[in-house]
């Protein structure tokens, strides 16, 4: 489907759910970054999820984001139960401005929703020249390491910086084997998920994406990814008020009340300790890397970042693919 017609039909969806014109055209914005970037699974495919948590009254489509300016480069959001998007994009913004201005930049937020991908946040920061760390909790999908049962989310981990090329270093991973948002979509579509990244409810590895939804995703490098998911939930939940140690409800299945999910923007003038030399010294640190003896079959040492940024520019060029799941949902949402 064409973007702007894909954009264009969205934010209608979303307006008929009670947003305004500007939260609207905020959350259509990050949903196509997501479809542009190669990140369907935080894409459209999550529309019907945003609106049936807003029929059901657990996110707030008029939410009122209240801001506390704790000093020149501090704030506290409080996100009324926003859709998430729209309290991470005021959260993003302040951080930027704050950085600007006295050379950092933390923004802390509580009750959030899911705000789909920390890259796109830390792209806009990027963008102004500065460098940029992101964190949000998520529901339980991952067991802690000696736990027999999942608690952490898939906690994502975010850091982007300048280049000093116009293809920004971004590294944005979930801390389990693969995302689930992929999981969720291979369950959609009737596709099996690689092996080694799930176990089923009984412990038992699979590969069939429902059997892992039911049972724990496995975190990268065992208790190392565990550790990692738990700063995230302490940076993200503890410290911010949001909701933290597995009280984040599952966006899909769990209504009964809003997800108060917390996250932390902190954003940095690159040039702080070393001025303006930080342009020689990224560059210097990128091609040294670049230049490396390659193993078999590897072109090119890539950096976080680099791919997607590429995916982004071709696939500007294309229409949006629509999987026939979502063209359903669609036809729904605008049907209601
Ligand atoms: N909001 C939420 O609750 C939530 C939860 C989990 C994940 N997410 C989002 O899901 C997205 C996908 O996460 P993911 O873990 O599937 O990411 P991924 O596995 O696709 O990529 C992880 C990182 O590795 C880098 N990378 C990939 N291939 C590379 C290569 N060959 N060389 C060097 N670097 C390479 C990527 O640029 C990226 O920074 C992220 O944007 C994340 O923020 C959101």
């Amino acid at each position: 489907m064409k973007t702007n017609l894909l954009k264009d039909i969205v934010k209608k969806i979303f307006i008929r759910h009670g947003l305004s014109i500007k939260h609207a055209s905020i959350c259509v914005e990050a949903l196509i970054n997501a479809e542009l970037v190669g990140a369907p699974s935080h894409g459209i495919s999550r529309l019907k999820m945003y609106c049936d948590r807003i029929s059901k009254n657990v996110i707030n489509p008029r939410a009122k984001i209240k801001i506390k300016k704790i000093s020149q480069s501090i704030s506290h959001i409080n996100g009324n139960n926003n859709i998430g998007f729209v309290a991470a994009d005021t959260a993003i913004n302040i951080a930027i401005n704050s950085a600007k201005k006295t050379g950092i930049g933390l923004v802390a937020v509580k009750n959030s929703g899911h705000y789909g991908l920390s890259g796109y946040y830390a792209e806009q920061a990027v963008k102004k020249g500065l460098m940029v760390m992101v964190f949000t909790n998520a529901p339980p999908a991952v067991a802690p390491h000696g736990a027999l049962k999942s608690l952490f989310g898939t906690n994502p981990i975010c850091f982007g910086t300048p280049t000093g090329s116009k293809v920004p270093f971004i590294l944005d991973t979930s801390i389990s084997m693969i995302n689930r948002g992929k999981i969720r979509l291979a369950a959609r579509e009737g596709s099996k998920i690689p092996k080694g990244v799930a176990l089923d409810k009984f412990g038992r590895p699979t590969t069939d994406p429902k059997k892992a939804l039911e049972g724990v995703q496995l975190p990268i490098a065992e208790f190392r990814g565990s550790g990692l998911a738990w700063m995230v939930d302490i940076l993200s939940g503890v410290l911010t008020g949001g909701n933290h140690a597995g009280r984040v409800k599952d966006p899909f299945t769990d209504f009964s009340g809003p997800q108060n999910i917390g996250h932390l923007f902190f954003v940095l003038k690159p040039n702080l300790f070393v001025g303006n030399s930080f342009n020689k010294r990224i560059k210097d640190n990128i091609k040294t890397i670049k230049r490396l003896p390659k193993i078999n079959g590897v072109k090119e040492i890539l950096y976080p970042g680099q791919s997607k940024f590429n995916r982004f520019k071709n696939n500007l060029k294309k229409e949006i693919h629509i999987t026939k799941a979502v063209l359903k949902d669609l036809e729904y949402l605008q049907s209601i």
